[in-house]
């Protein structure tokens, strides 16, 4: 998606109710083909992709056209991707507090596995499909104990952090999973956090994984169908234009290098912002221009509830002004960029250069194709935003 072609759709954002979600389907399926093309290379190498990151009907539908399987984190993501026509057999269902009547959900429907986080949970599963007569499969999450270079809130790989079972507790677990005649033991999962761009922290978790593979030989455990490495690719949100595309290739690269798989092994994969992040956008209008004291501020009609990122993380999300292109006008004014929720940290941009901004103009955020939408609230009693792709223009 280029600037040029948001300028383009210009006139038709206008008569659209603001704010709402753009998705650039054309970027979209650009990406999954270069996904593909990369995964297609090696036999039993998969994508589930993660759903938490925009689980908008259309792009939900589109992903599952490509071919790719869902990672869910909930019973409702189990239901939307049903709906939305993902196989039962290609969804993935994980998190660390599964209720009793997702658990159900996911043994009626027939998904492919749990990623098991703790031995409760693994008894529960084992108690809720002995009572349905069923099987489940279950991969175990391991924490690794690998650190990412990412923001604090968003790494889940160390030992500190709430996920996974500790790797010294591996073995063990599968052993009671073997005991369990309601559980089949199918894999490994691991994710070590998210928008993760140096692939030294994925080489880092091939070479823990390899470890624990030598571990689980050496004591006998011969049979892991899955290694499942999680997600966490990250995207350049500062330029959005120059890298629409993350580099899947490099990322790709780095497992077929270092990790080794046993013969006949499949390896997961669960990308989710790399997959849809630079293909959505949230357009919002200028209510007001605010000149205070020290600082100009543009009052926009998005908020904290519509899109989250920024006051939850800080994250930096590149803005501009499509009405006052800065082809016509250079960026020259810094403006702090807030939504009109009554929190101070209802602000998407601090001290942010744009063309001067006129109340009316039509703004778009950048690069919230993942963890915007799906992360909207109702706070303040407001309306969810709402959604359109390039189809609907
Ligand atoms: N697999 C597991 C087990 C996960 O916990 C996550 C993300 C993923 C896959 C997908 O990760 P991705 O490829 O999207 O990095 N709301 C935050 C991100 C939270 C990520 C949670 N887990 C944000 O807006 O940055």
């Amino acid at each position: 998606m280029t600037k040029r072609l948001l300028q383009d759709q210009k006139e038709r954002f206008e008569k659209l109710k603001t704010p709402f979600y753009y998705y650039d389907t054309d970027l979209l399926a650009e990406t999954l083909s270069v996904i593909k093309c990369e995964t297609d290379k090696h036999e039993g190498w998969h994508l589930h992709y993660a759903v938490k990151a925009c689980a908008n009907p259309k792009v939900l539908r589109q992903i599952q056209q490509a071919g790719f399987g869902a990672d869910c984190v909930s019973g409702g993501e189990i239901r939307t991707c049903l709906e939305n026509g993902f196989p039962a057999d290609e969804i993935v269902f994980a998190g660390v507090g599964k209720a009793d009547w997702e658990i159900e959900l996911a043994l009626e429907a027939g998904i492919q596995y749990f990623n098991v986080e703790s031995i409760p949970e693994l008894e529960v599963i084992a108690e809720i499909a002995t009572r349905m007569n069923k099987i489940a499969n279950v991969s175990f999450r391991i924490n690794p104990d690998v650190g990412a270079h990412t923001h604090s809130h968003i790494t889940t790989g160390l030992a500190e952090n709430k996920f996974g079972i500790a790797k010294e507790d591996m073995l063990h677990v599968i052993q009671v999973a073997e005991g369990l005649p309601s559980v089949r033991f199918v894999g490994l999962h691991f994710h070590i956090g998210s928008q993760i761009l140096q692939m030294d922290d994925f080489e880092a978790l091939c070479y823990r994984i390899n470890e624990l593979q030598d571990e689980l030989e050496a004591a006998g455990i011969a049979e892991v169908h899955n290694i499942n490495v999680g997600g966490g690719l990250g995207i350049d949100y500062d330029n959005p234009d120059e890298n629409p595309i993350p580099d899947f290739k490099s990322y790709f690269e780095t497992y077929a290098k270092y990790l080794k798989l046993r013969p006949g092994q499949r390896l997961h994969f669960e990308l989710g912002r790399a997959v849809v992040g630079q293909c959505g956008s949230l357009i919002t209008r200028c209510l007001y221009i605010k000149q205070a004291k020290q600082k100009q501020f543009v009052i926009v009609d998005a908020g904290m509830t519509d899109l989250m990122r920024p006051a939850l993380y800080g994250a930096k999300h590149h803005i501009q002004n499509l009405t006052s292109s800065i082809f016509h006008h250079p960026s020259s004014i810094k403006y702090d960029i807030v939504g009109p929720i009554c929190e101070s940290s209802d602000t998407f941009a601090k001290d942010y250069l744009l063309p001067e901004s006129r109340r009316g103009d039509l703004l778009v955020i950048r690069s919230v194709g993942a963890y915007g939408e799906t992360m909207a609230s109702q706070y303040n009693c407001r309306e969810l935003p709402q959604a359109y792709t390039t189809a609907d223009m």
